[in-house]
């Protein structure tokens, strides 16, 4: 891995540990409440509907970023093969792993910067996995999506479902009165450093160690994907705010691009 992209990552690594508890303190009831249903399934809508299609079933998975494996483990009850998620935080694969025990739930957590997922998961897994709020903590996409390849199999999936980089020209809920504006730069280098914490489910803020962000445009995407091999198979854009900041355009009669999944094929020539 290059200095520079572990001088971030470990960083990172920090500030997401001190998250945790924060996290931990508002959701864990619930958390443990939707597992003890062993019904209950944590993907919806859009989502469901592409995993649906992928077929699922037996696949083995491994999930890239995978905080506190709640995502893994609902896919590993609909009946998925060996699920495996990778994790950078210390306390997100405690909790990942305390929580797979208590539920009896088959799934390993490991506690690793994914530049650096040992050679022994290599062409192991049927679908790489990565979800929400995940690619904008990444440094570099390209040695990320070559980490996805390597752990493929040939023909293995990458499936991502991710907020659009479009929404990051407008303002947050919390940032202006007046929303409707663009007040950022779509096509942005600057790396973003926050202080306040990453709390995500009651928007406090606290002191934190620095927390690296990196801004990436759809292009930026496709070509770290298409460089490492993949194809694509899909690409569909959703209204959906699943970064839960833009209730103001919820409510308005704008339809803008506020996620998105895409799929790969890993091609071995
Ligand atoms: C917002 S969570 C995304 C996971 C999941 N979709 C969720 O909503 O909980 C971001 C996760 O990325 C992890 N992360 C950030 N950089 C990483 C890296 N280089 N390697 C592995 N994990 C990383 C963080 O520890 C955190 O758990």
């Amino acid at each position: 891995m290059k200095e520079e992209t572990k001088k971030y990552t470990e960083a990172n690594r920090k500030a997401w540990n001190e998250a945790m508890p924060k996290h931990r303190k508002v959701m864990n009831e619930k958390w443990d409440k939707m597992l003890s249903d062993s019904e209950f399934i944590f993907q919806k809508d859009e989502e469901l509907e592409e995993l649906n299609e992928i077929e699922i079933k037996k696949k083995r998975i491994a999930h890239l970023s995978c905080n506190n494996g709640f995502e893994l483990m609902s896919l590993k009850r609909m009946g998925a093969g060996r699920c495996v998620g990778f994790d950078i935080s210390d306390k997100a694969i405690k909790d990942a792993k305390t929580r797979a025990e208590k539920f009896n739930i088959d799934c390993e957590f490991i506690r690793t910067d994914v530049f650096d997922i040992s050679e022994k998961y290599f062409n192991s897994f049927d679908l790489v996995y990565i979800t929400v709020g995940t690619l904008v903590w990444i440094p570099d996409l390209k040695g990320y999506f070559q980490k996805a390849a390597q752990l493929l199999v040939e023909n293995g999936i990458l499936f991502v479902y991710e907020h659009h980089p479009f929404a990051n020209v407008l303002p947050y809920d919390n940032e202006i009165e007046d929303h409707l504006r663009v007040i950022h730069n779509y096509f942005n280098d600057e790396i973003y450093v926050g202080k306040g914490g990453i709390d995500y489910y009651e928007n406090t803020t606290y002191d934190s160690s620095p927390a690296y962000e990196f801004s990436y445009t759809i292009s930026d995407l496709i070509n770290a994907i298409i460089e490492n091999g993949f194809y694509l198979t899909l690409f569909n854009e959703y209204e959906k705010d699943i970064a839960l900041v833009y209730e103001y355009l919820e409510k308005s009669d704008l339809e803008l691009p506020l996620s998105y999944i895409l799929t790969a094929k890993k091609i071995v020539e």
